[in-house]
């Protein structure tokens, strides 16, 4: 029987396939939750479609949560959360920072994950105990050991007028000015993926779903980084806020954000 990973990373590499067959081909978007920010399109809807056979056919007992709606046995013990692509506004905009994210939840733990970066040509995988890999070659994260010397990432909720919004709002304000610099990549897996190659050193966003980490946070704690919660207690991929980082500067942001 094949891994939870191998049968995540092939999902992700057909998943990006099917992505890439509609990139840059004025794709068919709608709006969702009557959000003219927040928007699907039909390459959305077909990589969740797929992704989803493919873990029925593979599992059929384990349980399913997609961003686009999928959503069987919820309850079981494995689950898989998928983001089918990260980064819809780029994808859309033919912007080439878009990812296919796929994590596998044991309880309370993720214990494998995928992103899948088509256009990038870049994939990060990790499972639990055994490091991350970017096209399959060990990456880490950076050493860099105070703030402001840090490369920093965040992103936006598409609810412009939610509390998640106006606290992202507030940090980005503060912080930028007491960083090295700061990115906004507009696909929080791919963000997450750059703090676990040491491309950047932190990452903090208020307002995310368990589709747009459940994947990169094993990511980044498999290359050397540490997840919490905003407030630095333990993570919870449901519960909407994350700083993920190199480890070496965590504290220090937490402390900054708690003083805010
Ligand atoms: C969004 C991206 C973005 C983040 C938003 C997410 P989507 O996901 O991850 O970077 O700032 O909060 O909703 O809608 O492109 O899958
Ligand atoms: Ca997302
Ligand atoms: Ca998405």
């Amino acid at each position: 029987m094949k891994s939870y990973l191998e049968v995540a990373k092939q999902l992700a590499h057909e998943a990006g396939e099917i992505a890439m067959s509609f990139y840059a081909k004025n794709v068919e978007s709608d709006i969702k939750k009557e959000n003219p920010h927040n928007i699907v399109t039909e390459a959305d809807l077909a990589c969740e479609k797929h992704i989803v056979e493919g873990i029925r056919e593979a599992f059929p007992d384990h349980g399913i949560i997609g961003e686009e709606g999928s959503s069987f046995n919820e309850d079981a013990q494995i689950k898989w959360i998928i983001d089918p692509i990260d980064g819809t506004t780029n994808f859309f905009h033919t912007h080439p920072f878009f990812a296919i994210s796929i994590g596998v939840m044991d309880g309370n733990e993720i214990v494998a994950g995928v992103i899948n970066c088509p256009k990038l040509d870049e994939c990060f995988s990790a499972s639990r105990g055994t490091g991350t890999f970017l096209n399959d070659e060990p990456i880490s994260v950076s050493g860099v050991k105070t703030l402001s010397t840090s490369l920093l990432t965040t992103g936006f909720s598409p609810n412009k007028g939610s509390e998640h919004f106006k606290k992202t709002m507030h940090v980005f304000e503060h912080i930028l000015k007491d960083c090295n610099g700061m990115r906004r990549a507009g696909a929080a897996a791919i963000d997450l993926c750059y703090v676990a190659a040491g491309r950047a050193d932190g990452f903090i966003e208020y307002g995310l779903n368990s589709w747009d980490i459940a994947a990169g946070v094993l990511i980044v704690k498999e290359a050397g980084g540490t997840v919490t919660a905003a407030d630095g207690s333990p993570i919870d991929i449901f519960n909407r806020n994350i700083v993920a980082t190199n480890g070496k500067v965590h504290d220090e942001i937490i402390e900054y954000i708690k003083q805010l």
